[in-house]
């Protein structure tokens, strides 16, 4: 199980960089959980409906454990946790926040690394080139943003001891090229590892990409900051096996918001699959996996499920809680 570190942290700085991109440096009271390149940490964000947590990805210098450092991209189009912490958010301002985590973790015995960040995506991959830099190992990160005055962490990156191994790409093409994938993805070769964070159409684009270039799958890694979930289905019961209450699901609710109705509790963070806190133990039961964030070997041994979007495929699932 996975130990969660409850934190108050304050803004020590805020930086408004391009790209809608708000910069924070957050401190605690001495020093802070350690973390490795790709964690993350959970931040509560306080809204008219009540508390939401939304997933940061820390991307300062892993080992460091003076600061945390996140880049917040302000988006109307999602469900308002970016853009009430970048109304609020001050330097002196308190932030409750967990972690760190990390379901993105650079592989072991890489030989070479691959980094794809997609605008906002590029904040776990700066902390994975500090990590693959000080461990000496080849890689390059290509950062993708639409324009250059859209381009955030610019003079992070020019001060960075790494830099060379930054290639920036612009989508209009002003000033530096788009990726083009048949130059920038390497054929595959043992040892070579694909990291993408992004939004979700780019990256699919680079998975399927390094796919037909014969990438294996868990040489692909990556982390989804949202997800467009469908979490409707047909109605379905789900049976506790130890608390022995059963509920039905219908058509509109997801099994979390099920059981909490019966009064069974789950923790519920992102709501869209991608975080992995709802993940339940599943007995008995085949599963409708709608989350982004098992991997395929986990969704084929069929005992797991993201409560807060996944379904069952047939009349029934029987969890162990
Ligand atoms: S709450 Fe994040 S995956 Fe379910």
């Amino acid at each position: 199980m996975t130990h969660t570190n409850s934190l108050v942290l304050t803004v020590a700085e805020r930086i408004d960089d391009l790209g809608d991109i708000m910069r924070l440096t957050l401190k605690g009271e001495g020093d802070l959980p350690p973390f490795a390149a790709g964690a993350h940490i959970d931040v509560q964000v306080e809204t008219p409906e009540g508390p939401i947590w939304r997933q940061y990805s820390l991307c300062g210098e892993p080992g460091k454990s003076d600061a945390y450092h996140l880049g917040i991209l302000r988006d109307p189009e999602s469900r308002g946790g970016s853009v009430t912490l970048h109304d609020l958010m001050r330097a002196g301002e308190k932030l409750h926040a967990e972690g760190p985590r990390n379901h993105f973790p650079l592989a072991e015995g890489a030989t070479r690394s691959i980094l794809f960040g997609g605008g906002i995506g590029v904040t776990p991959m700066l902390a994975m080139a500090w990590e693959l830099h000080r461990k000496g190992q080849a890689f390059t990160l290509h950062y993708a943003t639409r324009s250059a005055d859209r381009t955030a962490f610019l003079d992070v990156i020019k001060a960075a001891p790494f830099r060379d191994h930054i290639v920036l790409h612009h989508d209009d093409g002003e000033g530096a090229a788009p990726i083009n994938l048949a130059r920038d993805l390497p054929a595959a070769e043992p040892g070579c590892h694909v990291y993408v964070c992004g939004p979700q159409g780019f990256m699919d684009w680079i998975i399927s990409a390094a796919e037909c270039a014969g990438y294996a799958s868990n040489v692909i890694h990556r982390e989804y900051f949202s997800a467009d979930v469908d979490a409707h289905g047909e109605s379905f019961e789900v049976f506790c096996a130890q608390s022995g209450i059963a509920v039905t699901v219908g058509p509109d609710d997801t099994i979390a918001k099920s059981l909490v109705k019966a009064g069974i509790k789950i923790d519920v963070k992102c709501e869209e699959g991608i975080c992995g806190t709802c993940v339940t133990d599943v007995l008995e039961g085949e599963i409708d996996h709608r989350d982004k964030f098992l991997t395929e070997e986990e969704r084929e041994e069929g005992d797991q499920i993201c409560a807060c979007c996944s379904r069952a495929r047939g009349a029934r699932l029987v969890l162990d809680i």
